[in-house]
């Protein structure tokens, strides 16, 4: 019998790789991909970063199953994948009694194996299957080959953290940092380029502590560019980094490999020294502003784009101008901003001095504010220039086409396009968070005109 399946995915670009790799491996198993609302098999892959995305889960499941109710269908097979599964394990099963499976994110290779037990068993209304193990063998060995073709393609290097910053669950959900070897990296973006992807952005929680488990001293820096040497790769993004972990070779490598694009997510979270030492991040803004000068010394026109926090216990008035004096110093292209979410086992959480809901509103619309402002002008800077862009999809309008520039803008355009060309246009007009171009010409080659 077929078995068809829908991924519904949260959270993190990580999660988007995640699923593209569960969808080959169900796929190499013989389920087929259907739509959502026709599938046997729906699987929820989460994100357990703030209390929102959790609860987020129990009101889709819920969704999800009075929709096939509604519609006369039997209730699907329910997999709940990823961070909330790691984190929540077998009370999810007993929360939301729909729940057949529960799969971690170093589990999920073991997914259409679990379905074909639970098929047999007929395990539905009885207990949910649960695997939250963290393997050490690594899912990537027990992965099919990539078989996704799409002109920009995610590729993890790196996962989990032992770096343990006072707000986050990352390292309690995708574990301890583990490397992929350098051998492995190079097979499957090969295998992504000539499947046709142009960009590839490599992924890690710590993305630039990466080093070769097998060769200690190929670091990030190494790596970089033995990606952008491969036939058919002409951009290689990454994300993302995180300060103490900046190496020269790494800035270095803005300055010497033209296949690396000008953008760089380098999260601060807080502008206050006592909030980031609060928040464990190991470093002061001293130490953070050396590192962007040393990037912008190396590639002036560098995007530099942040994550912040606010609303960190004890973040006082002064502590939050002080955020938001670095996003004005800095000149961020973009930067996420949100209220600090208490998270269950993390110590920041146990803090007598939680901030005030009403507070963190406050601070996160001016912050946005100030952001938005940065954004704009960074957008305003590059209006005159002519780039290449990497065209993703259809606009709103006819003969619209949205792609992406080195900046990593939306770019929105007129002409006659298709999925994956990269076209050469002038930018001409610039908003917060789009910039609109002018068709020159389409091209080939990533070569970007003065700044
Ligand atoms: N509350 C709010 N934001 C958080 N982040 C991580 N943990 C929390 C939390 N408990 C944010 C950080 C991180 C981004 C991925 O999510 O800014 O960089
Ligand atoms: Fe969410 Fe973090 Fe898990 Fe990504 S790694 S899905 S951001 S909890």
């Amino acid at each position: 019998m077929t078995r068809t399946f829908a991924i519904k995915s949260y959270g993190c670009q990580m999660n988007v790789y995640d699923a593209e790799r569960m969808a080959e491996s169900l796929v190499a198993d013989g389920f087929v991909e259907a739509e959502e609302g026709a599938a046997d098999i729906v699987v929820f892959n989460t994100c357990h970063i703030r209390e929102k995305a959790a609860d987020k889960l129990y009101s889709e499941v819920g969704r999800t199953v009075s929709k096939a109710g509604d519609a006369g269908r039997a209730k699907p097979v329910i997999a709940v994948v990823g961070c909330v599964a790691q984190a929540e394990g077998a009370e999810i099963a007993v929360r939301a009694r729909a729940v057949n499976l529960v799969v971690g994110p170093q589990a999920y290779h073991r997914l259409p194996a679990m379905l074909r037990d639970q098929e047999k068993s007929g395990a539905a209304g009885r207990n949910a299957l649960v695997d939250i193990d963290m393997p050490k063998a690594s899912k990537f060995d027990a992965l099919p080959a990539r078989t996704r073709r799409a002109p920009s393609a995610f590729l993890t290097i790196q996962e989990g953290c032992d770096k343990f910053c006072s707000f986050c669950v990352v390292p309690y959900t995708r574990g301890a940092e583990t490397d992929r070897p350098m051998a492995a990296i190079l097979a499957e973006a090969a295998t992504l380029a000539q499947g046709g992807a142009r960009e590839i952005t490599l992924l890690g929680q710590n993305v630039n502590a990466w080093a070769d488990p097998v060769h200690k001293t190929q670091d990030f820096g190494v790596l970089l560019a033995s990606v952008a040497a491969l036939p058919g790769v002409e951009r290689l993004r990454y994300m993302t980094s995180h300060p103490r972990d900046v190496t020269q070779a790494m800035v270095r490598a803005h300055a010497e490999i033209p296949e690396l694009m000008p953008y760089l997510h380098l999260p601060v979270q807080a502008g206050a020294d006592r909030t980031l030492a609060a928040m464990n991040r190991r470093h002061d803004v001293a130490f953070y502003m050396g590192l962007i000068q040393r990037f912008r010394d190396a590639r002036p026109d560098l995007a530099i784009t942040s994550d912040f926090i606010v609303g960190f216990p004890g973040e006082t008035e002064a502590d939050f101008q002080a955020t938001i004096d670095i996003v004005e110093t800095v000149g961020y292209a973009q930067a996420f901003s949100f209220k600090y979410s208490p998270r269950l086992g993390t110590p920041a959480a146990e803090r007598a001095d939680q901030v005030d809901e009403a507070v963190k509103s406050a601070r996160l619309h001016r912050l946005q504010a100030a952001i938005s402002a940065q954004a704009l002008a960074f957008n305003r800077r590059t209006l005159g220039l002519e780039c290449d862009i990497l065209i993703e999809r259809r606009g709103r309008k006819a003969g619209q086409w949205i792609g992406k520039s080195p900046w990593l803008q939306s770019v929105v355009v007129n002409g006659d396009f298709a999925i994956g060309d990269l076209a050469r246009v002038e930018m001409v007009a610039a908003w917060p968070n789009s910039m609109e171009g002018r068709l020159m010409m389409a091209v080939e080659h990533e070569a970007v005109s003065a700044w």
